[in-house]
């Protein structure tokens, strides 16, 4: 490794930042984890991410004790040293739907202040396509090459996903500045075993594809990922409707259509639907930038409506099996985090059910293992937050399974009717075994599950 690449800067410390810092200071890199927010850098120079990850902290607190990770405000003290910039600043949406670039512009700017000649920009921010062609005006007189390197990897296995990754996608002008990057992940390949031993996360030791394109499509293959999936899930959602409506369990049929490979299983579990903080924004983002492009993005307006309406299907279906009437009921939400194994609460449909329940006059319970504290600033002031299972169960009428926590999924039911005043479980991702909650003397409620 050329010493003049060693040194790395990472702008923005949110989930993709302190990962990719986290692993590239592991891997043989100095990184600079550049942030604004004194708060996430006084959590790195502890040791410890902001945000639940699992692994990630054993990764942070050895590079910053061997002094490889180094937080900082300062994009003078990080850019100027750094031969390569990564741009991992969140691009939250815009009311309209639209991504707000106002943070990846900013970024670029400030760093086209102390940029050094010869150096590589990378945006791993997802952004809609065409963005990179605008920001890398802002280096054009400075010898700059820019690059997207869009990020695949998944909240809750962050680190798994980044070091035994499916793909690495590169797309810039410049092809030596593509495999400068592509240079990195085969570090990072060649050191990920050590990685996650220290971490103690356990990966498949097979290679990844290494994918250099143009800048354009690097960009539109991030979201393109991201809507295909939201689509999927959609799809399975909306056959689970059909499949309430006849004998068919929905299960059994995305098992089966899943087994053609032309297909694919993943993405086909129908439930309350996607949150977070990537799918809802990538879809409408999508749907905005193909209307600015004069395209009509309808396949993904069906998609993001399917979606947003699963959370009253599901409580409607649950007021018909308790008895119509919410009011006066006393129910608990289960699952607060948007998908299991993170705290964030992002758009998450386990509070879009806890907020319905409320306005549907019931008196609402919630509990998550890691996110209660993030998802009490969207709560409704309906919402009681307990900090267990078994104190947020009690006297309940219904539980509502809105995360699929193993936690929850491996709930002793017998215990949960016993402390339960009513028999009624919501499975609202279709994660749990229904014969457990028979056993238990419960009533079963799935979506498109009998
Ligand atoms: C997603 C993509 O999976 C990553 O590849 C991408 O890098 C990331 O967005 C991003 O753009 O940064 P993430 O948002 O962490 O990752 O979560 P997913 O595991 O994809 O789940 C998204 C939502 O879909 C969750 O609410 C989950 O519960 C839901 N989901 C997932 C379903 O309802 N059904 C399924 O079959 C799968």
């Amino acid at each position: 490794m050329n010493e003049n690449n060693k040194i790395i800067t990472v702008l923005g410390t949110g989930y993709v930042g302190v990962t990719t810092s986290a692993i590239l200071s592991n891997a043989g890199y100095t990184v600079y984890a550049l942030d604004i927010s004194e708060d996430r850098l006084n959590a790195l120079r502890s040791g410890k991410s902001f945000f639940y990850e699992e692994g990630l902290n054993p990764l942070i607190k050895k590079a910053v004790d061997d002094k490889t990770l180094i937080p900082t405000s300062s994009y003078e003290e990080a850019v100027s040293k750094s031969s390569i910039i990564f741009s991992c600043v969140g691009t939250p949406d815009n009311p309209d739907g639209s991504s707000n670039l106002e943070y990846v512009f900013g970024a670029a700017k400030e760093s086209a202040k102390f940029i050094q000649p010869g150096s590589v920009y990378v945006q791993k921010s997802t952004v809609p396509v065409g963005t990179g062609k605008e920001v890398s005006k802002i280096f054009k007189d400075l010898d700059v090459s820019y690059t997207s390197n869009p990020e695949f990897l998944r909240e809750g296995t962050a680190l798994f996903d980044t070091l035994f990754f499916d793909r690495i996608v590169v797309g810039g002008n410049s092809q030596q500045a593509n495999n400068q990057i592509l240079e990195i992940y085969k570090t990072v390949e060649q050191k990920r075993s050590d990685i996650s031993k220290i971490a103690g996360i356990i990966g498949k030791e097979i290679s990844g594809e290494y994918i250099s394109t143009g800048l354009d499509s690097a960009e539109l293959i991030k979201v393109t990922a991201n809507a295909f999936l939201a689509l999927k899930i959609s799809f399975a959602n909306s056959i689970a409707k059909l499949a309430d409506k006849t004998d068919a369990n929905v299960v059994e049929v995305m098992n089966a259509v899943g087994a053609d490979p032309r297909i694919g299983r993943a993405f086909l579990n129908a439930g309350r639907g996607y949150g977070g903080g990537c799918f809802p924004k990538d879809v409408s983002g999508l749907i905005m930038s193909a209307e600015q492009n004069g395209v009509a993005m309808e396949i993904m307006e069906a998609a993001s409506s399917v979606n947003n309406e699963m959370a009253s299907y599901i409580v409607n279906n649950a007021k018909a099996k308790i008895g119509k009437e919410l009011q006066g009921k006393k129910v608990a939400v289960l699952g607060l985090a948007f998908k299991s194994g993170t705290s964030d609460s992002r758009k998450s449909p386990g509070i879009k059910i806890a907020n319905l329940l409320v306005n549907e006059g019931a008196n609402v319970n919630a509990y998550d293992p890691e996110a209660n504290e993030e998802a009490s600033k969207d709560l409704n002031g309906g919402v009681t937050i307990f900090k267990s299972l078994n104190e947020c169960v009690k006297d309940v009428d219904a539980v509502f399974i809105t995360t699929d926590w193993p936690e929850f999924k491996e709930a002793d039911f017998s215990k949960i009717a016993d402390l339960m005043n009513g028999n009624l479980i919501v499975d609202c991702m279709n994660c749990i075994q229904i014969s457990n909650v028979v056993a238990a003397n419960l009533k079963y409620l799935g979506v498109g599950r009998k």
